[in-house]
């Protein structure tokens, strides 16, 4: 039937409070949908004793996207690692082969001074962080152990293999194609192994897209360079860590972490177009939880990624994003931002501008 089935999982601290901006937005679009909410995190955690359960593993499955706010919660950090909130976005991105985190991060009009950067630097930024997301460090094997001289001492295993960097090229090179064809590979292949694979499996890949101009840099000088000069990067495609990394600084490069939406894709076609799982970059944020003062603009955001990619409602999601922009644009700001107005106002504002 026609029937578009969202699964909405709110999460911990101001999780529920932007997702529920979010969802009188996507309400207010006339669309035929339908939400199915699920526990996860620390919320989950302490009704259920586990942070994703197999409920919430199910309604994910039987959903066309995932609209997500965020996990995590101080509480629970005392607790094993499989049992902390952060395992069950972890957990939604693996089961759901969820590899390819679009992370878009642009200045709105309006919005050049509040930038940590110099306007006329900040005023340039347009940029798209493919960030791979099944792979690397996150999901090596990890332990605690003692050594020979009795020291504690804790691992991380880091490792790609080929067709996980393959896949997440080409995710690159496609959205640079779509773009203004510039794709950056951020390694550190000077120093570790991943990275060489990585950029020689990048190289490879890029026999197949003559029309984007390829380049290469070290993760240290991707980090300057996004502060120098911005402007330069067009796509950026990266591993689990470091995109984790770049992308809450390139969040302070265009005003706010409360604006940079995401968007989690795989290869699973739904009927409506790519299954995905949608969220803003930042996370449970317990400091300012419970206020009514966090920015739902990134979620708003990440609800119109949502009806792009798993919708195929690529004129609302649009509409959306003007209204974003047109709100911004308006000085409506958060605390974050450097303004007053709180989530509800913010969200009121966006609605009123749709
Ligand atoms: P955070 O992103 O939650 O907060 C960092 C800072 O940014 C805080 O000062 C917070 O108040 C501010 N902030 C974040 N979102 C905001 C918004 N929408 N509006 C206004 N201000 C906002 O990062 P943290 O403090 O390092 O982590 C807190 C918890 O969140 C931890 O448990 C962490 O593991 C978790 N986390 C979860 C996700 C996720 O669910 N995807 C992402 C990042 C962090
Ligand atoms: C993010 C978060 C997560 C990550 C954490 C909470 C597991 O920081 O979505 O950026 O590191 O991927
Ligand atoms: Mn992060």
């Amino acid at each position: 039937g026609f029937d578009m089935k969202i699964a909405v999982f709110a999460g911990d601290g101001i999780g529920p409070e932007v997702t529920g901006e979010a969802l009188r937005i996507l309400d207010a679009l006339d669309l035929p949908l339908s939400y199915h909410e699920g526990d996860v995190g620390g919320a989950a955690y302490k009704k259920h004793g586990h942070p994703l359960p197999q409920a919430t593993l199910d309604t994910a499955k039987a959903c066309d996207a995932i609209l997500f706010g965020a996990v995590g919660d101080f509480d629970c950090d005392h607790l094993s690692r499989d049992l902390r909130p952060e395992q069950a976005i972890l957990g939604l991105r693996s089961a759901n082969g969820l590899f390819a985190n679009l992370r878009p991060a642009r200045v709105f009009p309006g919005l050049e001074d509040t930038s940590a950067l110099k306007p006329e630097i900040a005023a340039a930024i347009d940029l798209l962080i493919v960030r791979e997301l099944n792979g690397d460090v996150y999901f090596g094997e990890k332990g605690m152990r003692t050594t020979a001289d009795g020291l504690r001492e804790g691992y991380d295993v880091m490792s790609y293999d080929e067709s996980e960097v393959r896949r997440i090229a080409i995710a690159g090179f496609e959205a640079a194609k779509k773009r203004r064809g510039l794709l950056c590979s951020v390694d550190k292949a000077n120093v570790l192994e991943t990275s060489q694979l990585w950029r020689d499996v990048v190289i490879e890949v890029s026999a197949d897209y003559p029309d984007v101009t390829l380049s290469h840099m070290y993760v240290d000088n991707a980090a300057m360079q996004l502060v120098k000069n911005p402007g330069q990067f067009d796509v950026v495609v990266t591993g689990n860590l470091f995109g984790d990394i770049l992308s809450d600084q390139a969040s302070m490069c265009v005003g706010s972490i409360g604006l940079l939406a995401s968007a989690s894709l795989g290869e699973r076609k739904t009927e409506f177009g790519t299954f995905g799982l949608y969220e803003p970059i930042h996370g449970s944020a317990p400091d300012i939880a419970g206020k009514g003062i966090a920015n739902p603009m990134a979620t708003i955001l990440s609800a119109a990624e949502l009806l792009r990619h798993s919708l195929g409602q690529e004129e609302q999601a649009a509409r959306v994003e003007a209204a974003v922009a047109k709100t911004l644009a308006d000085g409506i700001l958060g605390g974050d931002l450097g303004g007053s107005a709180g989530t509800r106002e913010i969200g009121d504002a966006v609605l009123a501008r749709l």
